[in-house]
């Protein structure tokens, strides 16, 4: 089975007590373009697919998925899916993760709890789902801290409003990535040093991703050489380069986050 998949998306603005639409309390246009840039990544609608080498859209996919907003709150009433609430802390680190996760949240039986938030040390960070497939652990999972944090500074597109956005994650991409991890996707060079094959880590476990030593950074030029291959898919989502350069994930990432969304015993009803 691939879809078609409908995730309920629950927003929580984690904010300092500004007006809404100012400083970390975030505008619904910088939310709504967020959720349009999930909708056009999986789906290999973003127009930035056209930049993706060719050697890279042969294998390239797309997902059949959609993010809504939740339409309906966990007590059956009519919501935004967007939560609004001034948080006990003006800055958030990972290590915050269950506090920041009780300033708000909704069963994760039920919704894609995503907080953002000024996350002072990260992008974003995701919790893994529990699953058997090689690069992902098995066992049980806590419901409570399960979903994706977002810096509020990385959130939504410049391309859709003049947002308040870090120039170089200013096209929603790290909300694409984090959602490749929180479906079970691995970084693209397997999180070690070295070749994936030749180091025995089995890399990110998916073969039509290039084998590739080390992550990479900015906006370079393709192809780029790597020891371990002779381009590195630095166009891949779940690589570390700037937004402008992101624009693919590939049919064998697809494929093992459908496996995920099948198999874990996660919550989202999709
Ligand atoms: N550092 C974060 C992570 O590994 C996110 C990286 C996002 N990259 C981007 N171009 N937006 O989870
Ligand atoms: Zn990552
Ligand atoms: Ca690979």
């Amino acid at each position: 089975k691939s879809g078609p998949y409908k995730v309920p998306v629950v927003i929580h603005v984690v904010h300092n007590g500004e007006a809404v639409g100012t400083g970390t309390n975030i505008s619904e246009a910088q939310i709504l373009s967020q959720i349009g840039v999930l909708n056009k990544d999986f789906n290999r609608l973003n127009a930035d697919a056209a930049n993706t080498p060719a050697v890279f859209a042969a294998v390239a996919g797309s997902m059949n998925i959609e993010f809504v907003l939740a339409k309906q709150n966990p007590e059956g009433l009519e919501t935004s899916g967007i939560v609004r609430v001034k948080g006990n802390k003006s800055g958030w680190t990972i290590n915050d993760n269950y506090e920041l996760k009780s300033q708000s949240y909704w069963p994760a039986e039920k919704y894609l709890n995503i907080w953002v938030c000024n996350l002072t040390d990260y992008l974003g960070y995701t919790q893994f789902p529990v699953s058997n497939l090689p690069g992902l652990e098995n066992g049980s999972t806590n419901a409570l801290t399960d979903g994706i944090v977002i810096w509020y500074r990385a959130f939504g597109s410049a391309d859709d409003g003049a947002f308040t956005l870090d120039p170089d994650y200013d096209k929603g991409r790290t909300l694409t990535h984090e959602m490749g991890h929180f479906f079970g996707l691995r970084h693209i060079w397997g999180d070690q040093s070295g070749c994936e094959q030749a180091n025995g880590s089995g890399g990110d476990h998916v073969a039509d991703t290039p084998d590739q030593s080390e992550s990479t950074t900015g906006c370079p030029n393709h192809p780029r050489v790597d020891t371990c291959s002779p381009a590195k898919m630095f166009q891949n989502f779940l690589d570390y380069t700037d937004d402008v350069c992101m624009n693919l994930f590939t049919q064998g990432q697809v494929d093992r986050m459908g496996i995920v969304i099948e198999s874990s015993p996660r919550r989202v009803s999709l």
